[in-house]
């Protein structure tokens, strides 16, 4: 399985912050966003890691993660991001680069305390289809939210002004290689961006979406309440722990 993470996008929530640089490569405690979601997917097993930046300064991921070295990595891969096109619109960039592999997609300000490793195993004797991981939340309405029949996920909301359950799906997916003929179809949706929820939908209609809740904290940090919060957890807790 190869690895994504999608650390474009303007972070116009995080304004003034991300005036002069990237939202990933802000500060949670002692060390930048990036880091945290490089180091989920290496404990997951996962070396081959693709960086879908954007924006300004994307030049500045060059500087900081370099091959990877710091990370034990010989090797990283970077693409760029044009404008502002959604999650969906990111990751599409990636087809070339996974090559018929399975993806491990993780949004780059998305931050756990624990790892995935099982998640990934699972997927594996999968086969095929797609995965996600859900995280019980006092403020869903912020997030995707699935509604759930039994443990069948029906169908996710994106940001649900009335919430069908208290779940977020947090922002790491595990897809095969469809999901790039699934990206092809979308629509952009009201916020005119091409959203990971119509992918993760299409997989559900297809009746090949599994899914499991996620062990240890979670959070993004895409918003100044959320980016707080990460730095505390972290400094509280640690973060991707094996
Ligand atoms: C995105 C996804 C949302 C998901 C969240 C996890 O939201 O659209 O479904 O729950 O990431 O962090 P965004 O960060 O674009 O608000």
């Amino acid at each position: 399985m190869k690895g994504v993470i999608l650390a474009g996008g303007l972070g116009t929530r995080l304004l003034p912050l991300t005036k002069i640089t990237n939202k990933h490569l802000l500060p949670v405690y002692d060390k930048p966003m990036i880091y945290y979601p490089i180091r989920t997917l290496i404990n997951a097993g996962i070396e081959d890691i693709l960086i879908v930046t954007g924006g300004n300064d994307a030049g500045d991921f060059l500087r900081l993660i370099g091959n990877g070295k710091e990370f034990g990595l010989k090797h990283i891969n970077y693409t760029y991001q044009e404008g502002q096109g959604g999650i969906a619109d990111a990751l599409n960039l990636a087809e070339f680069f996974a090559d018929k592999e399975n993806i491990c997609v993780v949004l780059g300000d998305n931050i756990i305390e624990k790892n995935i490793r099982s998640a990934v195993e699972a997927f594996q004797r999968q086969k095929h289809g797609a995965k996600i991981m859900l995280k019980e939340v006092s403020d869903s309405q912020r997030f995707g939210v699935p509604e759930l029949d039994g443990d069948r996920v029906v169908r996710i909301e994106e940001k649900p002004k009335s919430p069908k359950s208290r779940y977020a799906i947090i922002g790491i997916y595990i897809y095969d290689n469809t999901v790039f003929d699934i990206i092809k179809t979308l629509k952009p949706s009201d916020r005119g961006e091409l959203e990971v929820t119509d992918v993760n939908n299409a997989y559900i209609n297809r009746g090949e979406m599994t899914w499991e809740i996620l062990d240890g904290w979670w959070t993004d940090a895409g918003t100044f309440g959320s980016l707080l919060r990460a730095s505390q957890l972290v400094a509280q807790t640690g973060a991707n722990k094996i």
